[in-house]
């Protein structure tokens, strides 16, 4: 399997990609099997796969985890070559972000600053910001993204659709280990206590589908219980949203809706979510 050709500079990316049509696939670097399950989406739905390495330092706030956060470019390549991918563009931050600009950013509508970006202040600007920068960069036809980070999915499809952007944003599904908790670059600093203290997140979610035919306060409730049960896990958010606006939905919901899980065990901060079908027996 050849490795990937790795590629620093805009102008030689758009030297490389002239012509070709491409599945584009932003990551921070630390790749694991989730990363991997989203390249596999991307290699099926165009002849040239870009996933792209770069620890957007603008999407961190202050005394977050920026410093900590996991970095292995050589891992990364080996795992991008054994899944046949081609191309990895891996900027640095002065080749993102050169000295002298204005410092003009892309800033999301209201449900930006709810829930993650209540708790992270100025994070889905970042994330927005870099998204944008790194679309016009690649011009992909197709961008994936995981719906584990399911606000990050709806803020990106809102932008490429309120900026008229030319591509397809498309989710893929979350990869999870045997035990249920998400795959996330974070997992690795939790000791194993905090490991088995994690996995009151999907818990939660499976309790919460469960109890769909009571309605929303029946589904936060049955949440709830499992995540206040868990001593190490402190809640930061619980809600069900309208997936259509992410919006947390009302009473009397019924349909699709999506239930968003936000905690801290330790300093690792992790998040999760679910699908599920309110129909509350009236
Ligand atoms: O999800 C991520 O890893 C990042 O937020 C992204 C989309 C690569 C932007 O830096």
């Amino acid at each position: 399997m050849n490795d990937p050709v790795v590629i620093e500079t805009i102008a030689g990316l758009r030297a490389t990609l002239a012509g070709r049509e491409v599945a584009f696939v932003p990551t921070m670097g630390a790749l694991h099997e989730g990363h991997l399950t989203l390249v596999r989406e991307a290699l099926e739905l165009a002849p040239t796969v870009v996933v792209s390495i770069f620890v957007n330092p603008t999407q961190f706030g202050r005394g977050e985890d920026l410093d900590r956060y996991p970095r292995d470019l050589e891992g990364d390549l080996a795992k991008l070559a054994a899944e046949g991918v081609e191309v990895v563009f891996a900027p640095s931050a002065e080749e993102m972000y050169p000295p002298g600009g204005a410092g003009t950013t892309v800033v999301g509508g209201p449900v930006a600053g709810m829930f993650e970006g209540r708790a992270r202040p100025g994070h889905f600007t970042g994330v927005l910001t870099v998204v944008s920068k790194l679309l016009h960069i690649v011009q992909p036809k197709v961008a994936v993204f995981g719906r584990k980070d399911a606000q990050q999915l709806f803020l990106v499809g809102a932008m490429v659709r309120d900026l008229d952007l030319p591509v397809r944003i498309h989710g893929a599904p979350t990869a999870r280990d045997a035990d249920g908790l998400a795959l996330s670059s974070r997992n690795r600093f939790l000791s194993p206590e905090q490991r088995l203290a994690a996995r009151a997140l999907p818990r939660a979610l499976e309790a919460a589908s469960s109890a769909a035919d009571g309605g929303v306060d029946a589904v936060v409730a049955a949440a709830q219980s499992v995540l206040m049960d868990e001593e190490l896990l402190s809640l930061d958010y619980l809600a069900v949203v309208d997936p259509a606006t992410f919006l947390p939905v009302s009473d009397d919901h019924r349909g699709v809706a999506k239930t968003i899980v936000a905690a801290k065990v330790g300093d690792t901060r992790l998040i999760d979510n679910d699908d599920l079908y309110l129909n509350p027996a009236r």
